[in-house]
């Protein structure tokens, strides 16, 4: 019986083993398992791009980031010997620099020099280069006026339309709120067809002079237009931040044109699904479907939803994503059947740092990867290069690419702030892994990459 008894212990102990073992063996065998479909879906993402990016010699150009050593300048005027003693040197950061009208570095972040337009030269030659901060001239050699801008790709005419901010006026202190402001003078349209030379196709939506209960009236605030087209109407939508002069209207507009280079008809405002809406930007989708896409609840969250079928007004159908991260600036676009989205933080006319969101459905979850943004150095990093976010534009001809398109606002002079553009590149794994991915990252990484100069292979 003993013995019976020590046999059966045993053997309950050994059948017990063998389970934890087995247990042990096909949690190890699922662990391997779903790292092996991390791999297959990141290589399915990425790592076809990546071997395609490290065989093609303009990825490899476009990722080839410029390092920045800017040296702060001493404090100025003289410090007796004896107050040096006493308090330590007062130390500015480059922020502080770049926010100081008066620092000996203004040049660095506003150069004054042009960006030269020679459309007779070609793609191989220097002045075919993006030069970031620099003054860009349109055809006619007047300084491009297209701020908190976007681009269309009219496939009618092949032709490119960038909108933005006409802001060639003199900026001024807004008396509630002190937010430095120009009066609505319009939205600038320009044409190009090869993504470098722009033509001023003029105003293309103007300020109302003196009717003072119109939205557009000049003492209000029209910013970040963008405009899509809409293939069932044949109309071009332009949608647009409306506000007074506090934000405190918090508002979107529509107008409407025949023609990409208008003019456009203003059809009103509305707060969209009756919420405040800020810094906004709409998205065409592959399907035909258009997004509003705004910042909301004082900023604190994003909604999305869907364009009627003309894209003149929003449905009912509405999602708040990214609540509470207080983001703003958001661009948009999509990659490989993955939607991304670029934003900024919240803090006016002054640069801060961006971050990237990725989401499998425009209606989220939206997961938010990290900065993109590489080289410069560690302030330009993190000050998305002095600048803030507007657009994301596909670069033709090479999949997973972009051009990463932002202001460098200029709150003393806002007619002379400047066009940061970029390549961005979606390829790699992201810096910040989701919990549930079992430490492998479920998202391609999402690049900006500094160049004092960049250049892109001639389009048309
Ligand atoms: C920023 C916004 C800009 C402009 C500015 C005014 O946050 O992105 O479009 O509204 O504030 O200070």
């Amino acid at each position: 019986m003993g013995l019976y008894l020590r046999a059966h212990a045993l053997t309950v102990a050994q059948a017990g083993r063998c389970s934890t073992t087995a247990l042990i063996w096909s949690l190890v065998g699922c662990l391997l398992l779903l790292n092996l479909f991390s791999i297959v879906r990141h290589k399915g993402k990425g790592g076809e791009f990546q071997l395609l990016a490290s065989h093609h010699p303009q990825f490899r150009e476009l990722q080839q980031v410029e390092e920045e050593n800017i040296q702060i300048p001493p404090p100025r005027g003289k410090r007796s010997p004896r107050a040096a003693k006493r308090r330590p040197k007062r130390t500015t950061t480059l922020i502080d620099e770049f926010l100081n009208e008066d620092s000996q570095l203004r040049h660095i972040f506003f150069p004054s020099q042009k960006s030269v337009i020679d459309p007779s030269k070609d793609a191989g030659n220097d002045s075919y280069y993006y030069y970031p901060g620099r003054i860009w001239l349109d055809t006619d050699g007047n300084p491009i006026q297209a701020h908190g801008g976007g681009i269309l790709y009219d496939e009618l005419s092949r032709t490119y339309y960038w909108y933005g901010e006409y802001k060639d006026g003199p900026t001024y202190l807004a008396q509630k709120n002190g937010l430095a402001r120009v009066d609505i003078i319009g939205v600038g349209c320009y044409s190009s067809k090869d993504l470098w030379t722009w033509k001023n196709e003029g105003i293309v939506l103007a300020a109302q002079e003196t009717n003072e209960t119109h939205d557009l009236h000049k003492s209000n605030v029209l910013e970040r237009p963008k405009v899509i087209y809409n293939e069932k109407t044949g109309k071009y939508v332009m949608w647009m931040h409306i506000d007074d002069a506090n934000y405190t209207k918090a508002s979107v507009g529509v107008a409407i044109s025949d023609n990409p280079d208008g003019p456009f008809d203003y059809l009103g405002s509305q707060r969209p699904h009756g919420y405040e809406s800020r810094d906004m930007t709409i998205f065409k989708d592959e399907d035909g479907v258009a997004y509003l896409i705004y910042s909301s609840e004082d900023n604190s969250e994003l909604h999305i939803g869907p364009l009627t079928e003309d894209y003149l007004n929003v449905t009912s159908v509405m999602r708040r994503i990214l609540v509470g991260q207080r983001r703003e600036a958001p661009a948009l676009f999509k990659h490989r059947g993955t939607y991304y989205m670029i934003t900024s933080g919240c803090t006016g006319w002054a640069p801060n740092e961006a971050l990237a969101h990725a989401a499998e459905s425009i209606f989220g979850p939206w997961e938010t990867v990290g900065n993109p943004c590489i080289g410069g150095n560690k302030v330009f990093q993190q000050t998305t290069f002095f600048a803030q976010s507007t657009f994301v534009l596909p670069l033709p001809g090479l999949p997973g690419s972009f051009i990463f398109m932002a202001d460098r606002w200029n709150p003393a002079d806002l007619r002379n702030s400047r066009y940061v553009w970029l390549p961005l590149i979606v390829a790699g794994p992201a810096d910040q892994p989701l919990e549930f991915s079992f430490g492998f990252p479920s998202w391609s990484r999402v690049s900006i990459y500094w160049h004092r100069k960049w250049r892109i292979s001639k389009v048309e």
